[in-house]
């Protein structure tokens, strides 16, 4: 192994207690490019070509106000498959707040848990004074990378190979784009959506495989909300309008406090993928973090996703003090995330709902090739209770409701593992789970591959990283016929 690394960023952040900033949790400020990683275990396959992508909520510097994991500025961490080889690099995106911070050498906007007078500079997205840190979600479309903000940012493309920030997105609306723009590998586009505080309140987009904005239509909702994602089958997209949002009375005075409404439905926007007549289908009260995937059946649309049982948790009794609040909020145990279908019959209006697993779990991955069809197989992941750390990943038969898992060995934390299709392979599951490791066993990180077809037999390769990595969120697998 190779290892160049870059110049140093300027970093003002300095040592806490924080859980959420030290651990597996603990920011990485370097930059680096790593050429042919050593194997610790097994060999790595030559059946795959391509690269795994992961964003990372990477916080730079020191916090006006209360961290919150989510405010982290948007590391892209990289590794690349060819001929049995890896290489790994990692890039901060180069969004317009982290030059700004850069230049000031230190924090200019406050956080999700910080009123809106901590920002010292007017802010981005749905909420309005938080930094747009596009450090939540990444795909590949229109063969370049897209980086995206929940709160709805500005959204920026990246060279997938050289992870170089390209820029602001041309196309973004005004309204900005949320995480989780999901696209279609069938016909190369991408659809999005954003929420704000103004009316309609919602809307929905497509993005062609040239990357030409085709479709910009209003979802008008009641008032403001917080939707996180996103579902689409082969015409139709699948929008929501869940019971946990701001209050509205606290939000007249620019206060953002997030609650479940007590009695209020949750609802479901059924929409032609380019635009027309809007169905709605109500459903039992929860929130959901994370669809899964969708598809049409007969006269239904079936609806995959992570049922949230309580999604109002209460403060987490062994949190340290001061945490007790935002670590319930971040962890699946306490508001118990669970596999769920829901199914929208489009003859006769109703909507039939059940858990599909017991299990707790969330942060699920398909083949992307069956994205917005009739799928079998999902791979969820699990979760240390009290934290947003992974400790293993479960593999659900759709259709026999049977499931296996792979759980780590303590100490060993995994992130969110995309599917990657073995080259030639035509079965569902015939290809790789990849997943990044931190190990506060040793401070190492490293790279595993799981065998989709048999993940309780652990991984087939583990692949050294020649740093730790901060843990991080979502991410995406992208064949080299991808990569524009
Ligand atoms: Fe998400």
């Amino acid at each position: 192994m190779t290892v160049e690394l870059l110049p140093p960023i300027v970093s003002s952040l300095k040592p806490s207690n924080h859980p959420y900033l030290n651990g597996a949790w603990t920011p990485l400020m370097q930059e680096v490019d790593a050429t042919d990683l050593k194997v610790i275990e097994g060999a790595i396959p030559t059946d795959i070509d391509g690269v795994y992508l992961r964003n990372t909520e990477n916080q730079v510097h020191q916090p006006l106000g209360r961290f919150h994991p989510f405010d982290g500025d948007a590391m892209i961490h990289q590794i690349e498959f060819k001929g049995g080889h890896a290489n790994y690099r990692n890039r901060f995106v180069r969004t317009r707040c982290f030059q700004a911070e850069q230049e000031a050498g230190g924090s200019l906007w406050g956080g999700l848990a910080d009123p809106v007078t901590t920002a010292l500079r007017p802010g981005y997205g749905a909420h309005g004074a938080l930094k747009d840190n596009s450090s939540t979600d990444i795909v590949v479309h229109a063969g370049k990378a897209f980086s995206t903000f929940y709160q709805c940012g500005e959204g920026y493309r990246l060279d997938p190979l050289t992870l170089e920030t390209l820029g602001v997105e041309g196309w973004v609306p005004i309204d900005g784009v949320s995480a989780h723009a999901r696209v279609d590998e069938a016909t190369g586009e991408m659809m999005f959506f954003n929420y704000s505080k103004s009316a309609p309140y919602m809307h929905y987009g497509v993005v062609d495989r040239d990357n030409r904005l085709t479709t910009y239509i209003p979802i008008p909702l009641p008032g403001p909300r917080l939707p996180h994602d996103m579902a689409f089958t082969e015409h139709y997209s699948i929008l929501n309008d869940l019971p946990v949002f701001w209050d509205a009375e606290l939000l007249k005075r620019n206060i953002h406090a997030v609650r479940l409404h007590e009695g209020v439905a949750s609802r479901f926007a059924i929409v032609p993928r380019h635009g027309g007549v809007i169905r709605w289908f109500e459903a039992a009260p929860t929130y959901v973090l994370h669809w899964l995937n969708a598809y049409e059946e007969g006269d239904e649309i079936v609806l995959d996703g992570y049922f949230q049982e309580d999604p109002m948790p209460r403060p987490h009794k062994g949190a340290p003090a001061g945490f007790e609040h935002m670590m319930a909020y971040l962890d699946e145990h306490s508001f118990r995330s669970k596999l769920h279908r829901w199914r929208f019959n489009l003859t006769d209006g109703t909507t039939t709902e059940e858990h599909l697993d017991e299990r707790i779990m969330e942060f699920g991955m398909i083949n992307q090739r069956f994205a917005g069809r009739k799928y079998r197989y999902a791979f969820s992941t699990v979760s240390q209770p009290g934290w947003f750390l992974f400790t293993g990943f479960v593999k659900t038969d759709l259709e026999t409701r049977k499931s296996t898992e792979y759980l780590l060995p303590p100490g060993r934390y995994a992130s969110e593992a995309p599917f990657a299709p073995r080259i030639g392979g035509v079965a569902e599951d015939d290809g790789y789970l990849v997943s990044f490791i931190t190990d506060e066993n040793t401070g190492t990180s490293e790279c595993v591959l799981l065998d989709a077809r048999d993940i309780a037999a652990g991984p087939v390769c583990r692949i050294a990283l020649p740093h730790k990595l901060c843990s991080g969120t979502h991410s995406c697998w992208a064949d080299r016929a991808q990569l524009g």
